[in-house]
């Protein structure tokens, strides 16, 4: 019996070491330590020795039984590890990954969220207005009549109903006149349109903010205070803010507003236009309304509009307005 044992074990361990897969090494475990196995059905045959030989045999048998299940898993493994290796083969680490794509908010739109928030911290909420509007919102309810010179300077596409794509988003402020009586406290950013010579600071559609405060007792420290704050949480403690005298025909007085900061270098940048709301389009939107809300005798207010483009050119540097809309990644990806 014990040469029958020392016997199996060699063979199966020779058997264990040509297993060329886990299929082999199955059949193996089976054939030797399965129920039927030739080492399991051998240690049935312990009963028929003698006492004296009992515990020698016992004991060999359990150490050829450990030894071959011991084999077995050796090789399982070391097929496991074959196999890892072959799938490997010809596969170079040391080549560079392939990142996985992340996008991004075009800088646009995170000029405008700042932007946003910063108005939104001093208790403005957001207006919108339509894109297609009449003459009647654009012009004429903004103080600027069929003749009047700033018709030409925003000239703009007109749809055959007489329609047009504002000029501006000047027209959110009568927009919400309209629909909303004082106190107002908006801004209202969107898309302008003017027929415009694309060229590197010029585009047919661009992004204008416009803000608008009515109030009893409204002054013009408001707004330059408001102008002041909105400048300086943007750019800076070190920013400073310029109203020189301008016109606007929907403002009197009206100004544009300039900046100058250290990160913008040291000159004076135009930037914006603003002014008190002149009592004519309080008196448009009266007409519009047919109630008294807006009284000029009892109401004032501010208003100012800016490019969001411009500005955005100014902050980062951007020599040409035309990357904004290009959708080039190489100028995109450097706002994330
Ligand atoms: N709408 C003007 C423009 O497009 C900008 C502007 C100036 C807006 C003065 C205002 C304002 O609200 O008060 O050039």
């Amino acid at each position: 019996m014990e040469e029958t044992l020392q016997q199996l074990r060699t063979q199966a361990l020779a058997e264990l070491g040509a297993a060329p897969d886990e299929a082999t090494v199955e059949a193996v475990r089976v054939k030797y330590l399965g129920r039927a196995g030739s080492i399991s059905l051998l240690s049935e045959g312990m009963k028929t020795l003698s006492k004296e030989e009992k515990p020698r045999i016992g004991k060999l048998l359990n150490d050829v039984r450990s030894e071959v299940a011991g084999a077995i898993e050796a090789r399982k493994a070391a097929l496991d590890e074959a196999r890892d290796a072959a799938s490997f083969a010809n596969v170079d680490i040391t080549l560079p990954g392939i990142m996985a794509w992340r996008g991004g908010l075009h800088p646009m739109t995170l000029l405008l969220d700042r932007a946003v928030q910063i108005f939104r911290r001093m208790g403005f909420a957001l207006a919108d207005g339509p894109d297609i509007e009449t003459e009647w919102h654009c012009f004429d309810a903004l103080n600027t009549p069929a003749d009047h010179p700033a018709r030409n300077e925003q000239d703009t596409f007109y749809l055959p109903d007489g329609r047009l794509l504002r000029t501006q988003t000047s027209t959110i402020q009568i927009r919400t006149m309209e629909s909303q009586p004082p106190p107002v406290r908006i801004i209202g950013p969107g898309a302008a349109y003017r027929r415009d010579e694309i060229d590197a600071t010029h585009l047919a559609q661009f992004t204008q903010m416009e803000g608008l405060c009515i109030d009893t007792d409204v002054t013009l420290a408001d707004l330059k205070g408001t102008v002041e704050f909105f400048f300086r949480e943007l750019l800076g403690d070190a920013a400073q803010v310029r109203f020189r005298p301008h016109f606007f025909p929907f403002t009197e007085p009206s100004f544009e507003i300039d900046i100058k900061a250290p990160a913008l270098g040291d000159r004076w940048l135009e930037l914006a236009g603003c002014g008190m709301v002149d009592p004519a389009v309080f008196d448009a939107v009266s007409s519009r309304r047919g109630d008294h809300a807006y009284d000029p005798e009892k109401i004032s207010g501010w208003a100012f509009g800016f490019g969001l483009e411009r500005l955005a050119m100014i902050i980062s540097a951007v020599p040409d307005i035309r990357y904004f809309v290009e959708n080039d990644l190489r100028f995109l990806e450097q706002f994330r």
